[in-house]
């Protein structure tokens, strides 16, 4: 596995690879890897021949009073990981090689981009396609592979590139959990051994939610028994809990397609997500 600084360097080296006949699969990511980002390389490599991983803690995709300087850096180990999963490149620029200090252009996805996190995120969704446009663009990957956990995220990703036609496919990776449902995320990491313990009752009441929608129940009622249910599991408070379409993520409230639930909430400090299907019916 060889590491890369400069977009001059990994350019060089994937048009190498190009050359050499290789299909190239890109998977983007800040770092504090988990079993979550393993399988996201494990899907890039069952489609591709070459694999680049991209470690960056975007500054763009974080509000001023948000986690930007405690977020956890773990570069060692991430490596270390990287290496065992089989990854061939890593391309891990400093701040100074993707943002010249008059840095001005923003690419910002209206619909899907709105509505949801960016309520109370709002400059979450035009950070991420910022930075991901700029990273598909340095590194020109066949594929390019993220987690459906993130999965307002993921729909941002997917109408970016087909509106900019740019010319990477998007695939999207099931969320892995830990035995007891909590989805892997680099900020479990801030959960208190009391938080940890109550976590879990995010993915459970979700799942419980999609159950209820499927036997017929009202979406409004479904919606305020998850929430109530969070808060008496031990979250400090719900940002949203919401019933959407499964690709435009516009909301609706009967099964008649297939849909998902997006939520986020609260607990302690520390800011969960999670979604689940809701299967046509
Ligand atoms: O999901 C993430 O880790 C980030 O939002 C991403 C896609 C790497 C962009 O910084």
């Amino acid at each position: 596995m060889i590491i890369y600084n400069t977009k001059k360097e990994i350019r060089e080296a994937l048009a190498k690879c190009r050359a050499a006949g290789d299909q190239t699969g890109a998977v983007p990511t800040m770092g504090a890897l988990h079993e979550g980002h393993l399988s996201l390389i494990e899907t890039a490599k069952a489609l591709t021949d070459r694999v680049v991983a991209t470690i960056f803690v975007n500054p763009l995709q974080f509000g001023p009073n948000e986690d930007f300087d405690t977020y956890p850096r773990s570069v060692e180990s991430d490596l270390a990981r990287l290496e065992a999963s089989g990854c061939d490149l890593v391309f891990m620029p400093d701040r100074a090689e993707l943002f010249p200090p008059d840095f001005s252009t923003k690419i910002s996805v209206a619909g899907v981009g709105e509505d949801h996190c960016a309520i109370s995120r709002p400059q979450f969704f035009d950070g991420v396609a910022t930075i991901v446009t700029k990273l598909l663009l340095v590194l020109s990957p066949d594929v390019a592979v993220f987690g459906e956990k993130d999965y307002q995220q993921l729909a941002v990703i997917r109408r970016l590139v087909r509106d900019l036609d740019i010319p990477t496919s998007i695939v999207g990776v099931p969320t892995v959990r830990q035995a007891d449902g909590l989805a892997m995320s680099s900020r479990n990491q801030y959960l208190a051994a009391a938080e940890r313990d109550a976590a879990p009752a995010l993915f459970v009441t979700l799942t419980r939610a999609a159950e209820k929608l499927q036997l017929g129940h009202d979406w409004s009622i479904v919606q305020g028994w998850a929430t109530a249910r969070l808060i008496d599991a031990g979250f400090s408070s719900v940002d949203y809990i919401n019933y959407v379409d499964a690709s435009s993520l516009a909301h609706i409230d009967r099964a008649n397609r297939p849909g998902r639930i997006l939520a986020a909430a609260w607990i302690g400090k520390t800011r969960l997500i999670d979604n689940v299907p809701v299967k046509e019916t």
